[in-house]
């Protein structure tokens, strides 16, 4: 039974390939901050698809909480088969705005653990010949929203360089870029969401799903809708 660890897995996009996931038969190792909601969806995915479920209670904003993450992806005794760097969060500050507290956890929940767990998961997984990543991107990055549209280029950046030192290896390392999704993401964002039309708004779980079904295909980038 293959392994998948998924950061951000208690709501949304994170939660969508959670329940995919387990409905392929993955034993999941699901992280997030909320420890109670946390056990509730793993309670839930056991119950519903018989799949054993684990739970790492982590802020990744934490360097100290992304080193014990990245000890989960390194475990020799249970080998992580898929890593999805899921977790975000949406701004809600200007880049020019004083204090940038929020920018720095962006970085570090968006930034430095995807990087962490990345090259972790694709170390371990090099020495076993196989193995996949998904960092989750954004499609929609020439909008000006803080400093998150840096911070998705970053991650496809990051992606493309890392298939690119673990190809012929075995491991694939994809970046998804999803458009807008209904989710907790724009809950109390600095930017309106109210003018994005409703024609390009997607759902979690059908973008999933895309992903999934391409991901079976080829390694390459997938936009899902
Ligand atoms: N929604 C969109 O329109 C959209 C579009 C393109 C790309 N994306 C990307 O898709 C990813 C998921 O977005 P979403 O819409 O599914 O968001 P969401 O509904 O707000 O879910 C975010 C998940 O991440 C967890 N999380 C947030 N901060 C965390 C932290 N510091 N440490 C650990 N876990 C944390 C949350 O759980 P806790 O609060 O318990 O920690 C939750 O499980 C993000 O990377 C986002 O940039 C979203």
């Amino acid at each position: 039974m293959p392994t998948a660890l998924i950061t951000g897995a208690t709501a949304g996009v994170g939660m969508s390939f959670a329940r995919a996931l387990a409905r392929r038969g993955y034993r999941l190792v699901l992280v997030a901050r909320d420890a109670v909601r946390l056990s509730a969806t793993a309670a839930l995915l056991h119950a519903v698809h018989a799949v054993e479920v684990t739970t790492v209670v982590a802020d990744l904003s934490d360097h100290a909480d992304i080193e014990r993450v990245a000890a989960h992806v390194e475990d020799p005794s249970l080998p992580v088969d898929l890593l999805v760097n899921n977790a975000g969060f949406g701004p809600r500050q200007l880049a020019i705005d004083p204090g940038l507290v929020e920018s720095d956890f962006a970085l570090d929940v968006m930034c430095l653990a995807v990087r962490t767990l990345g090259d972790s998961a694709g170390a371990a997984m090099r020495e076993r010949g196989h193995g996949r990543i998904v960092n989750v991107a954004m499609l929609a990055t020439w909008i000006a929203e803080g400093h998150h549209s840096a911070i998705r280029l970053w991650v496809k950046a990051y992606s493309d360089e890392l298939a690119a030192e673990l190809a012929g290896t075995g491991v694939e390392v994809t970046a998804l870029l999803p458009k807008w999704l209904r989710s907790e993401f724009h809950e109390g964002s600095a930017f309106s969401v109210s003018a994005i039309p409703e024609r390009v708004w997607a759902d979690a779980d059908r973008c999933v799903a895309e992903a999934l079904a391409e991901l079976d295909v080829d390694g390459a980038a997938a936009v899902p809708g």
